[in-house]
């Protein structure tokens, strides 16, 4: 049965508890149903509403929505405010100073723990030392930084500024540093000498001064780096400086740069389609918006939660519920710089005992990852730690099959936390379709419903409604004040990927194929229906691999296709025909392992395919035309069913049926 048969057949339902509903910001079905319909209403009104109450607001808005060059829109344009300022002072001016933002927890268990009042005057510190630098705002900086409270000190001090930022993962190669710190023309790098995880050291200075050896980087004035291990690390004069030494005679307070509600707060480059990342632009009042609302709406908030989302900064999920979400709504946070499998896999468990977490987010690859791991070691399974601080549970980023999910609650959430299955995207700059904890009906492996307001629907090929319990394609028919603005330098590739005209273009499509259930209407999201592959919750473009491989000297010709993984959810399988004769046992074994290698330097160690498959060609068609279906049923190790008869030279079926 495939994965998305069993969510179908999925007959499991959880109630919300009921001492949850009871104090739940949106409290039972009928209050859902009743926001739902007051933005059916009167659309514009129901977000001025919401971002009237949410935000602090320098100058008030007088118009909400601006479609009159969608699909560019445009949310509360007139307004002006400041992301930092809402996120901090609003907070300390509440009385809420003292009340500890964030509990750091580092790769060795060290625990560092920092009050709004501290991390404002640290913000503060920083965006002076950056306005020092002669960073103003709309100038773009890039940060290439561990997991750290540095890390969100860097982006807040940003946003204090009016800079837009754009954080690059750390576990990007200096070659993709280098395409992002071209394409967004960064002015200034914000980086560490060095990062740790599981306690391994890995470099990052290092990797930065080789990205910026390499053509178009003039722009780059500064390197700030900070000393996370005090590992030795080169330094240019003129260019580069020590954190510590860029603040240490700035002040603690610092007037914040008003900017209007669209100016953009950062660009996160993700994969499409094509070879090259595209920069995801995001705005300041219609982003912020979302990440406190959703805070609030999807997690339930309150002053006594202790919430821990698990993601890196590089990604949107670091973004929206680790730096901005969390301090957006005074929250206390936990924030993680290490691996769930350090010191051990019980690693997650020791820490929600340790810090009484209320609050859990994470991503059905990691929930995976430690089922098994608990399997073959029951030292490491929760039923081990104390986790009864948890309330509410959630994942994000790939789907969750009904076994793990029923794992999660069960074993993690004692059988008591709802499971917020989060669908959302970079794109849509927070969740979209996800279960509210004191409202939805819980059916395991679904998103279930829409966010209030949200207008998601699924279409076909031409634009039309599906009927419930057929599949289609997932697109929001009006757009919501967190949606991607643009594609930074590229407008035209913004139209074409998100708002295409074969839909008629003023649908914003997904990327991802959905099916919603005839009994209730909810969503479950069956994977991407472009060349993107989502490895262990990561994104990755076909292309960008293929691109990689080729790149290498040896490399004639290369696909690159996903195929089913039991922890990953997806694996990459790259099938390559090298320049050389096709190579066979211990060479193939060898060459197989320098290619991985090579791709890992190329982009990122994410890429690295699982499978390389060598072939003296690809399969293709008569018109030349590489004949991907097959790819990924060899990939799958499927029996090819396809019609053959036009291949050129069908023995390379076997060729490519073996792996390496
Ligand atoms: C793609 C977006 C959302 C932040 C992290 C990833 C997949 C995301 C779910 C979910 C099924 C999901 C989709 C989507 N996805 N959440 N709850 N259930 N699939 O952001 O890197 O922009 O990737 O992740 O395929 O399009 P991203």
């Amino acid at each position: 049965m495939s994965a998305i048969e069993s969510v179908l057949q999925e007959h499991r339902v959880f109630n919300p508890p009921e001492a949850l509903v009871a104090k739940a910001a949106i409290s039972g079905m009928d209050a859902y149903l009743k926001l739902t319909a007051e933005a059916e209403r009167d659309y514009e009104g129901f977000w001025s509403r919401l971002a009237r109450e949410q935000l602090a607001w320098h100058t008030p808005f007088t118009k909400g929505l601006d479609e009159s060059n969608a699909p560019f829109y445009k949310w509360f344009e007139d307004g002006t405010l400041n992301v930092s300022y809402n996120c901090l002072d609003r907070n300390v001016e509440a009385g809420l100073g003292e009340r500890t933002a964030i509990v750091f927890e580092a790769d060795d268990g060290t625990v560092t723990r920092v009050t709004y009042q501290d991390l404002l005057a640290r913000v503060c510190k920083l965006a002076n030392g950056l306005r020092s630098l002669g960073v103003k705002k709309g100038d773009r900086v890039v940060i290439y930084m561990p997991m750290s409270i540095e890390g969100i000190v860097a982006m807040q001090a940003c946003a204090r500024i009016g800079a837009t930022h754009s954080v690059v993962f750390g576990g990007f190669s200096s070659k993709s540093l280098h395409e992002r710190v071209v394409d967004a023309g960064a002015v200034v790098v914000l980086t560490a000498d060095e990062q740790v995880r599981g306690g391994k050291v890995l470099p990052l200075k290092s990797i930065v001064d080789e990205a910026l050896a390499l053509e178009g980087t003039e722009a780059v004035r500064h390197v700030v780096v900070y000393r996370r291990t005090g590992g030795n690390v080169a330094y240019q004069a003129g260019r580069d400086i020590d954190l510590a030494t860029l603040v240490a005679s700035q002040s603690t307070t610092c007037e914040p740069e008003w900017v209007g509600a669209e100016h953009p707060l950062f660009i996160l480059y993700t994969s499409g389609s094509t070879g090259k990342p595209k920069g995801v632009q995001h705005s300041t009042g219609g982003y912020l918006l979302w990440a406190a609302l959703t805070m609030r709406w999807s997690f339930d908030i309150k002053p006594t939660d202790v919430f821990w989302c698990t993601a890196d900064i590089g990604w949107v999920t670091g973004h929206t519920y680790i730096a901005y979400g969390p301090t957006a709504v005074g929250a206390t946070q936990v924030v993680f710089e290490g691996v769930p499998t350090y010191p051990n896999a019980g690693r997650f468990w020791d820490m929600i005992q340790k810090h009484k977490v209320t609050i859990f987010y994470t991503a059905p690859t990691a929930i995976r990852s430690l089922i098994k791991a608990s399997d073959a070691d029951p030292k490491v399974a929760p039923k081990n730690y104390d986790l009864s601080s948890l309330r509410i549970l959630g994942t994000v980023g790939e789907p969750i099959n009904p076994e793990a999910w029923v794992w999660y609650h069960t074993e993690v959430g004692g059988g008591r936390c709802p499971v917020i299955d989060t669908f959302w995207q970079t794109e849509t700059g927070g969740h979209v379709i996800t279960p509210l904890p004191g409202v939805t009906p819980l059916v395991p492996g679904s998103c279930t419903l829409p966010l209030p307001g949200i207008a998601a629907a699924i279409v076909d090929e031409a634009g039309g409604d599906v009927a419930n319990g057929q599949g289609g394609i997932l697109v929001i028919k009006r757009p919501w004040p967190s949606m991607i603005r643009t594609i930074w330098n590229d407008p035209e590739r913004f139209k074409k990927s998100y708002f295409p005209e074969e839909l008629g273009g003023r649908l914003y499509l997904a990327g991802d194929g959905a099916v919603r259930d005839a009994e209730r209407g909810y969503f479950t999201i069956m994977g991407r229906i472009d060349d993107v592959l989502n490895v262990a919750g990561h994104r990755m473009g076909t292309m960008e691999i293929e691109s990689a491989l080729v790149a290498n000297p040896i490399v004639a010709e290369a696909a690159v296709v996903g195929r089913p993984d039991d922890t990953t959810g997806e694996a990459i399988c790259a099938f390559v025909v090298l320049k050389q004769t096709r190579p066979s046992g211990e060479d193939a074994t060898r060459i197989a392992n320098e290619l991985r290698a090579w791709v890992a330097r190329e982009i990122g160690p994410i890429a690295k395919p699982k499978d390389i498959r060598f072939g003296e060609n690809l399969p293709k068609t008569r018109s030349g035309k590489i004949m991907r279906r097959l790819l990924r049923s060899l990939a799958k190790g499927e029996a090819i069913t396809q019609d053959v008869s036009t291949l050129e030279n069908p023995a390379i079926l076997e060729q490519l049926g073996e792996a390496k």
